[in-house]
């Protein structure tokens, strides 16, 4: 049976390239669960429906499919900011359960992990998966470390924006009422402060070999 590696943590820790890093050298498929409330923000942006009205954004979720997540329209600092807010509703959250939870039998039926990113992964939405791991890094070094990977790319940033909208985006992942960002009871705690993404890897990889 496929078994499950569940990654949470808050924006910029880094859980989108380890998971990468994980699902080639395990062959492995990867739900970035982050981009179904994203493809639902960018939705809501592009049909102008109003963010309040949760039966229009519900109406969203039925357009939603795999290949619709593979869009670069999702990654926009309207899009980060939208799709943190609406995260928060719980018709919402609801309504994308079930795409999630029947991702590793719709699509890893012949591989050996499941590989699942985002924030209720361990506690919501798979509370019984096989590796359980929550990253962690101090919000600053985050916003830095995004801050050189966009001007890496070519691209115009300031550092204080980018940590503002951070910091934002963990107060409204911490604190909400439904399927708050939290380490489940039983996951291992990663922070990768002080540590680069190839031992941040190294360490991961230890992880499922020991688990
Ligand atoms: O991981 P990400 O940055 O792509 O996620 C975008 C937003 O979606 C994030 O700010 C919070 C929300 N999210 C969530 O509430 N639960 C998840 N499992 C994944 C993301």
């Amino acid at each position: 049976m496929v078994k499950i590696i569940a990654i949470d943590g808050p924006a910029s820790v880094g859980k989108s390239t380890l998971a990468k890093k994980l699902s080639k050298k395990y062959n492995s498929p990867i739900l970035f669960s982050g981009r179904l409330y994203r493809a639902i923000a960018f939705e809501i942006i592009k049909k102008k429906v109003d963010p309040n009205n949760i039966k229009d954004i519900l109406k969203c979720v039925s357009s939603l499919e795999l290949n619709n997540l593979e869009s670069g329209n999702l990654y926009s600092s309207e899009v980060d900011t939208l799709s943190s807010l609406i995260s928060a509703k719980k018709e919402l959250r609801n309504k994308l359960i079930k795409f999630q939870r029947e991702f590793p039998k719709n699509y890893c039926n012949r591989s050996k992990f499941s590989i699942i990113e985002g924030r209720d992964i361990a506690t919501v939405i798979f509370p019984n998966a096989d590796y359980k791991i929550f990253l962690w890094a101090d919000a600053k070094i985050r916003a830095k470390r995004r801050y050189e990977q966009i001007v890496k790319n070519g691209k115009k940033a300031r550092y204080k924006t980018i940590l503002s909208e951070i910091n934002a985006r963990d107060k409204n992942d911490l604190t909400r009422k439904i399927a708050p960002l939290m380490p489940a009871s039983n996951s291992v705690l990663l922070d990768t402060s002080y540590i680069d993404i190839e031992q941040a890897f190294n360490a991961l990889k230890k992880i499922i070999l020991e688990v």
